[in-house]
């Protein structure tokens, strides 16, 4: 019939759904690219689409959970369309995906992204069952075809995988081992994104400062980090995540010589207590975590410092938590993500017993959370009264307030009566007028 011929000049549609970190995110930036390349169209919901991909997180259980609830919704009313499963999830439960969710033709975890397009082509020839699993590559994802989502903020992965074994994290299992770009790959990257208009790079890696460039010229982080602040018309460079073992002085000392370095430092700690840190296999002692505080607080430049906490890993007591508390204050940190343990597979904490019940998790989540809160009120409030350098990211239409943010990653919200949309991408000077725990409020200053 006509219907099967048109099927093959039809453009057929793809929606895809990220969750996760930012490596995740980038990567469905890259997902997309490719498919867009092969020919698919991008649409805004998995109704209106044929093939619906879930670039999934396996951090916490309730990560996890989330691709199954989504798949869930489709055991019956999915007909006619093909379901893939991306990312950590993916590589972690590899086919038993398709046992769990007989409805989901594709598995495929990061490492064998390069591999899309020939997988697509396997779908499209009916083949039910398709895998991308592979670990043992040493080649990162790459392409010339990332789709950005952001006009101004690009992100450039720099290294793959971690090599690290912390003992709650399935991170190592779901991105194999780690991969470093070359140097001479990261800056050509970094200048096209310059010509191409955006200002603002961060690099990317779950451990950038274990980056060790493959090539003759073997650059480390530091200098890594130095030369794409160098590339013209690159304003801002951040850098997520930092593991306080590879933390180097030299990263500071780069980011105090070049002004395009952006004021902020994400240094997850987890603990504050050195028993549960080496409970959890950090590798550093809180007196080691502090070294490293000690050398950005000793910054010329004001550096804004954020952290990663976790509470209720087998074992710790009362003691620990306040320790962890007391790190708090001792730092000052200016954010704070914390997270309840949660148990996960192949990780060596899983031969632990998770003895501490969720709701003394909850309880101690909150104290960690509170203590945090007064922490960034009373900082937030030493920034009333100065002026600051916001990228403009957007314009928040029902309170008439531009959406800035600074260099140390503050979400900055001004008032600057009469200017037009095409400021959103420009760098505007912005005095503080008030400030509040997880934002600022000021105004433009000419
Ligand atoms: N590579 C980064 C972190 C990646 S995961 C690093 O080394 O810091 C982001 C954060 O999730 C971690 O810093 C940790 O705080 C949290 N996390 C990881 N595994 C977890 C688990 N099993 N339970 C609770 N939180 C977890
Ligand atoms: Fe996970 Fe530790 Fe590697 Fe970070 S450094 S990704 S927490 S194993
Ligand atoms: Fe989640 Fe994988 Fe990132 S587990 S946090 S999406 S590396």
């Amino acid at each position: 019939m006509g219907g099967a011929t048109l099927q093959y000049v039809q453009v057929k549609t793809f929606y895809i759904e990220t969750f996760g970190c930012q490596m995740n995110a980038h990567d469905s930036e890259k997902v997309i690219g490719t498919l867009l390349d092969q020919g698919y169209r991008q649409v805004p919901t998995p109704d209106e689409a044929e093939l619906v991909f879930y670039n999934t997180c396996s951090i916490r259980d309730k990560a996890e959970q989330k691709v199954f609830h989504r798949l869930d919704k489709f055991k019956r009313d999915g007909k006619g369309k093909t379901f893939a499963v991306l990312g950590c999830v993916a590589q972690q439960e590899g086919e038993k995906i398709f046992e769990k969710a007989p409805h989901v033709s594709m598995v495929c975890g990061s490492a064998s992204y390069n591999q899309l397009p020939q997988m697509l082509v396997q779908l499209e020839a009916g083949n039910r069952r398709v895998t991308g699993l592979s670990l043992d590559t040493d080649e990162t994802f790459e392409t010339p075809m990332t789709r950005r989502d952001n006009p101004h903020r690009a992100y450039i992965t720099i290294i793959e995988g971690c090599d690290k074994k912390c003992a709650y994290c399935v991170v190592p299992f779901t991105r194999g081992p780690e991969r470093s770009r070359t140097s001479a790959s990261v800056i050509r990257e970094a200048r096209q994104l310059s010509a191409m208009g955006y200002s603002e790079i961060q690099l990317l890696g779950q451990n950038v400062n274990s980056y060790q460039d493959p090539s003759p010229a073997g650059w480390d982080f530091a200098k890594l980090l130095d030369e794409v602040g160098r590339v013209e018309g690159i304003r801002r460079v951040r850098f997520t995540t930092s593991h306080p073992r590879d933390f180097v002085k030299p990263i500071i000392d780069a980011i105090d010589a070049n002004p395009f370095l952006c004021n902020h430092v994400h240094l997850p700690v987890q603990s504050g207590s050195t028993r549960m840190l080496e409970a959890m296999q950090r590798l550093y002692t809180r007196e080691e975590y502090l070294q490293r505080i000690a050398w950005i607080k000793a910054a010329r430049r004001s550096i804004a410092i954020t952290t990663d906490i976790i509470v209720g890993f087998p074992g710790e007591t009362e003691t620990d938590l306040a320790a962890t508390l007391d790190l708090l204050s001792d730092v000052e940190y200016d954010s704070v993500f914390s997270f309840k343990y949660s148990r996960r597979p192949n990780t060596s904490a899983l031969a632990l017993e998770d003895h501490i019940p969720e709701e003394e998790k909850i309880r101690r989540l909150a104290l960690v959370q509170e203590h945090q809160r007064q922490i960034q009120i009373r900082r937030n409030a030493a920034y009333v009264g100065a002026v600051e350098e916001c990228l403009v990211e957007g314009l928040n239409k029902a309170t008439g307030q531009w959406i800035g943010r600074t260099s140390q990653y503050k979400t900055l919200n001004f008032l600057y009566p009469g200017a037009e949309e095409s400021l959103i991408g420009q760098y505007v000077d912005v005095r503080v007028t008030r400030a509040g725990a997880n934002s600022l409020v000021g105004e433009y200053v000419s």
